[in-house]
């Protein structure tokens, strides 16, 4: 392991199917004014509501809603949250929803105490509260962000087309405890389903895309990679299998709760290119993901020919004998793309909505990070954008 560094996550889990029961353990080392934060009505017809709103009843607390949260959460309504969240003098946040729902809460909590603008200070200066942060917990409803049990919170400014997310370095914007029952994840849509599926297999490649070194880290995501895709193939048959479904739970949680990137740099660049079609089209993030992995990973292949080889043999079965690297690499990306195909992900971002025209904007609003293989110029974003139409 290379480097200095710490590792302390405070997020404590509640796991299975009788999970949210332990939210009448929890409640109690909390005032009594909670904001309950939620989606566009999901866990009203899951019952998943009315399961939250009993436990909160019965343990006396005051309840007020942020309802309406969108995927991809907007400026404007972090600020209509910020408000309702002031008024009701919260003493926790309870995100009962996905990443969005999650993401979003984690702003709020940030921006409550705060007397600058939240967009410029978070997500355009990147700086860190100096305010008191209100703490959030979290009932997960969708499997793939890990915002569960990390400091990340993406939020969309629709006015600019800028989609940023700013993983916070202080713990306390993690969610104190968050609440992970594979059952409720069983409503989802198998689109959303597969979206998150790909959300967490490519937060490992992130992770994993960088560095030379031999390190713990990499083997233990060559590991949740196996998993997620054993468990995606029952999953996409019967979703309604319970084993696969919660092991693809879990996974996810350990794929992007900091754990897995100690002791290295990281890639992340399909995430920026991601989240630049994410904020031209508001399309759904794995997607967007999904729809640019290949074009990029063909396009650094060369630049990370020994860990794409490696990738190819633990994660792919891939046979290396009597083929030269390259090949064998090569073979490792093309068995990710019938993977892929296989779970029916969006493979091209036209079919998102972006277009020609849209190019040298998207590039505009692509960061360029400098931890993979092969730090992109402006020139090669457009080239992986326009392969990826
Ligand atoms: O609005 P509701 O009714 O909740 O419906 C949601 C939404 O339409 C629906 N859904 C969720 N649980 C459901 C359900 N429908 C039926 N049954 C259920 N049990 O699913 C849709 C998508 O939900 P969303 O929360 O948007 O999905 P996801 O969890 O993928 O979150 C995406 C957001 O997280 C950010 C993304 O950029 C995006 O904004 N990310 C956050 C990260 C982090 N915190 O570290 C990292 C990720 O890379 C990602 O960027
Ligand atoms: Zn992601």
């Amino acid at each position: 392991m290379l480097g200095n560094f710490s590792y302390c996550n405070p997020t404590r889990l509640y796991f299975g199917e009788d999970s949210l029961n332990f939210l009448n353990d929890e409640l109690p080392k909390y005032g009594k004014n909670i904001v309950l934060i939620y989606g566009s009505g999901s866990i009203k017809k899951n019952g998943i509501y009315d399961a939250v709103m009993d436990i909160l009843k019965k343990n006396n607390k005051d309840v007020a809603e942020i309802s309406g949260v969108m995927p991809n959460p907007s400026l404007d309504k972090l600020y209509e949250g910020i408000d309702i969240a002031r008024k009701h003098s919260t003493d926790l946040l309870l995100a009962v929803g996905g990443g969005s729902v999650c993401d979003y809460a984690k702003a709020v909590a940030v921006s409550i105490n705060c007397d600058e603008d939240p967009w410029d200070k978070y997500f355009i200066r990147f700086e860190e509260p100096n305010c008191e942060i209100v703490p959030v917990a979290c009932v997960l409803t969708m499997v793939g962000t890990g915002s569960e049990m990390n400091a990340g919170s993406v939020i969309t400014n629709t006015a600019t087309k800028q989609k940023i997310g700013h993983v916070f370095k202080s713990s306390d914007v993690m969610p104190r405890f968050s609440i992970l029952n594979p059952r409720y994840t069983m409503t989802l849509p198998y689109y959303q389903m597969v979206s998150g599926i790909y959300d967490i297999f490519n937060h490992i490649c992130e992770q994993y895309f960088s560095g030379e070194d031999d390190n713990v880290s990499d083997y233990i995501s060559e590991a949740l990679m196996r998993s997620v895709v054993h468990s995606s193939r029952i999953a996409i048959k019967d979703p309604q299998d319970y084993e696969a479904r919660s092991n693809i739970m879990w996974a996810a949680t350990w794929a992007l709760n900091t754990l897995i990137d100690r002791g290295k740099t990281t890639d992340w660049m399909v995430h920026m290119l991601g989240q630049a079609v994410g904020g031209y089209t508001n399309a759904t993030h794995g997607m967007t993901l999904a729809a640019v992995s290949l074009p990029y990973y063909r396009h650094i292949l060369p630049y990370g020919l020994a860990k794409f080889k490696r990738f190819a043999i633990n994660v792919w079965n891939v046979d290396p004998s009597g083929k030269d690297d390259t090949q064998i690499a090569e073979e490792g990306l093309a068995a990710l793309e019938s993977w892929m195909k296989e779970l029916k992900l969006v493979m091209n971002i036209s079919e998102l909505g972006a277009d020609d025209s849209m190019l040298e904007g998207l590039a505009d609003v692509t960061l360029p990070m400098p931890g993979g293989y092969k730090q992109l110029d402006r020139a090669e974003i457009i080239e992986i954008f326009r392969e990826s139409l």
